[in-house]
């Protein structure tokens, strides 16, 4: 039997797991999914509980578990926290605790949906595009890192934004292998002509495409391609780039269809080991009033049961089952618009189960 944590972390975490563990309950009752559900705290709600936001006893359920899903951490209450502590931590101690170094980060447009992005249809509609980031290096995690008061008493931060080769070369593989399976088009996002980190990443990709003839790999700056993604996002299928480059970009590719709420993640080990979660955040201004969506949590339950479970079968189902509310019409308010019907985070979620058991 598979053993799966489950960490809700923060804000709206709470709730929009809850609809995902009822899709997990409904695949167990009823589709004979043979997993095992743990819960443990992550982020600001274990800082308040344990004084760190990354507990031992949660790092090690998670790297027991087969598979996590995490739904958001932080909010206001622990801003003014030291970095070190910090809900966002607790994140990023479990990416680094379980060496998920590739984090997948699908956007893809519901035709139901083409109203609700703020460009226009024609934009949009038909686009599905896989964003390939890299999740336990670069600036994130390069050291050395601080603030630190010089001689004359002004104080300076830094960061140090470092890729070795072994690095880019796994994610550049990962990025590789799906563009292999999907159009066979990858673009490698850099900043090569600044940065030499950047320079190294894209060297490396390329010395890669040899074992890849049939991907048609291209190299872009990153600054034109967040311009391109809002100009003509359809030239992309698969894009490969650093953590940093990765979280902006995906936040920008995720507008594309119409709600960050919609948009699922995995990121995964070298051995398919994953810890899935949508990519919106926290949202503390809405949460605990049943209206945050849920889809996207949901969707990395599907994106759990393929890439992890070894349920492809049952994860198009789940997706099927989003597809078909959306086509009943009933809307979250991110998505909503004038002929839709509106529910909540929980009628969202009970609506998804029905459309599972049907
Ligand atoms: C994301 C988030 C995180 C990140 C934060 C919460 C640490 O923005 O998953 O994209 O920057 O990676
Ligand atoms: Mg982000």
């Amino acid at each position: 039997m598979k053993k799966i944590l489950i960490l809700p972390g923060d804000g709206i975490g709470q709730e929009i797991v809850a609809e995902a563990v009822k899709v997990l309950d409904c695949l167990r009752e009823d589709f004979g999914l043979d997993v095992e559900m743990e819960q443990a705290l992550v982020g600001g709600s274990a800082y308040d509980e344990y004084g760190t936001p990354l507990p031992d006893e949660t790092l090690r359920l998670a790297q027991e578990a087969d598979a996590v899903l995490l739904g958001a951490v932080g909010g206001p209450k622990w801003e003014s926290l030291d970095i070190s502590v910090r809900p966002e931590k607790g994140l990023l101690g479990l990416r680094s605790g379980l060496g998920l170094f590739a984090n997948l980060r699908p956007a893809i447009l519901y035709p139901q949906l083409a109203d609700a992005s703020t460009l226009k249809p024609e934009v949009v509609s038909g686009l599905d595009i896989m964003i390939v980031r890299e999740l336990t290096g670069g600036i994130y995690f390069g050291q050395p890192r601080g603030i630190r008061t010089l001689d004359d008493g002004m104080r300076e931060g830094f960061n140090t934004l470092v890729y070795n080769e072994a690095e880019i070369e796994r994610i550049g593989r990962v990025a590789f292998e799906i563009a292999k399976k999907r159009s066979g088009r990858l673009c490698s996002v850099d900043k090569a002509n600044v940065l030499e980190v950047t320079e190294l990443w894209r060297e490396v990709m390329q010395r890669l495409s040899a074992d890849y003839r049939k991907v048609e790999l291209s190299h872009m700056y990153v600054d034109n391609a967040a311009m391109q993604l809002v100009r003509a996002p359809k030239q992309f299928d698969v894009m490969v780039t650093t953590n940093m480059f990765g979280d902006i970009l995906s936040d920008c590719a995720a507008m594309l269809t119409g709600s960050i709420g919609m948009l699922p993640s995995a990121s995964l080990d070298e051995n398919g080991k994953g810890m899935y979660e949508p990519i919106h955040g926290s949202a503390p201004d809405i949460a605990g009033q049943d209206i945050a969506n849920p889809i996207a949590t949901i969707l990395s339950v599907a994106m759990m049961l393929r890439y992890s479970l070894g349920h492809a079968k049952l994860a198009e189902r789940v997706e099927a089952a989003v597809e078909q509310v959306l086509d009943d019409g009933l809307r979250t308010e991110d998505i909503w618009s004038e002929g839709t019907q509106k529910v909540g985070t929980a009628g969202m979620g009970n609506a998804i189960v029905a459309a599972l058991r049907a």
